[in-house]
């Protein structure tokens, strides 16, 4: 089985390539070929099949199609930039995570000949805008408040009729916020979110922009990891048009998120939280929900933590080797 991971260089897509590599098979099948691209080197584990990194901007004109031309049975498409990215740059925001996207879907259909390839695309949760029910069933309509938000539901749409027409096996995995992000704070809105925790889990001070009464709806990297495996080896019959789905998650406050951090690090570490508003970052997040009922993915067996002690100690097994 051959497999293409875009975005291969980033936070999901590096731990996605090393469970691949350790799993050394996807839904029964021997992993015989790995293709890693990013606009970053995407790193390959050792003990890797035949892998290869490519650096390129997918979204480049002719890059799908080369990408495509190798036929690969499994494709996560991964890569992408970030809300707060695609808020401030609204043309680079459509070209990557919309154009790009619809790239390689054409690139798909245009292979032909009996190609029909399993598609799992990294979506969110930024597809859904306010004002909310709670929690936001399986059925609320797709109204985003942002242009990240917009961009991952055309192509969340794309994906689900290029499925129904039999080009390609799409799977939509809308991701929690993940939590806690390993490595440096990035231009995502929800930023925050992990450096609250991760920084003084390291002794370090973090800003908090918003209050904490602020909910939202988290699981781990290594979940989001699950996620996809999950969605790479379903049986997609069961989705019918709907090929896109909101995870499981825990829903937590900003409040409950410092508790969970007072109980693994005690008061020292709470005490490095600095509470500094921010309206650019609070008017994007309060777009968001906090609660969602996830149960066409919970049916499907996705799984996800079930409160947030249980995601700081994946933190601290995975990344800081407790
Ligand atoms: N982390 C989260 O909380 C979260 C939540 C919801 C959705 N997602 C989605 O999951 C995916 C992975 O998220 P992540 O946290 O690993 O993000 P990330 O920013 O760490 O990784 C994305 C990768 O895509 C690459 N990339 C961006 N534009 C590219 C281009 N034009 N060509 C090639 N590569 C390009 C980046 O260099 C980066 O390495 C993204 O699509 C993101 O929108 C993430």
């Amino acid at each position: 089985m051959k497999i293409l991971v875009t975005g291969a260089g980033g936070m999901i897509g590096r731990k996605l390539v090393e469970r691949l590599v350790a799993d050394k098979t996807l839904g029964g099948k021997a992993i015989t070929a790995l293709t890693l691209v990013d606009v970053v080197d995407s790193p390959i584990p050792d003990g890797a099949p035949a892998a290869k990194s490519i650096v390129t901007d997918f979204s480049e004109k002719g890059v799908a199609t080369t990408l495509i031309s190798e036929r690969p049975d499994v494709i996560f498409h991964l890569a992408a930039i970030v809300s707060g990215d695609a808020e401030a740059n609204f043309e680079k925001g459509y070209k990557i995570n919309f154009n790009g996207s619809w790239a390689l879907f054409e690139a798909i259909r245009l292979e032909g000949d009996g190609y029909k390839p399993r598609f799992v695309f990294a979506s969110t949760l930024a597809v859904y805008g306010p004002p909310f029910p709670d929690p936001i069933p399986d059925e609320f309509a797709l109204t985003p408040s942002s242009s990240y938000g917009t961009q991952k539901a055309m192509t969340e749409l794309m994906l689900a009729d290029y499925s129904r027409k039999g080009y390609l096996d799409g799977v939509g995995v809308r991701l929690p916020t993940i939590c806690i992000r390993p490595g440096k704070p990035n231009a995502a809105a929800s930023s925050f979110f992990s450096g609250i925790l991760r920084e003084p889990l390291a002794g370090k001070p973090a800003p908090l922009p918003v209050g904490d009464d602020v909910r939202h709806w988290f699981a781990s990297p290594r979940a989001a990891v699950g996620f996809f495996i999950t969605a790479a080896t379903i049986d997609t019959a069961a989705l019918g048009v709907r090929r896109s789905m909101t995870m499981p998650g825990v829903s937590a406050t900003v409040g409950e998120e410092i508790e969970a951090l007072r109980k693994a690090a005690g008061d020292d570490a709470v005490k490095l939280i600095q509470r500094t508003e921010d309206p650019f970052v609070a008017k994007i997040v309060l777009g968001w929900a906090g609660r969602y009922a996830a149960e066409l993915a919970t049916r499907m067996g996705f799984k996800a933590e079930k409160n947030f002690d249980e995601i700081i100690r994946v933190y601290q097994e995975d990344e800081m080797g407790k």
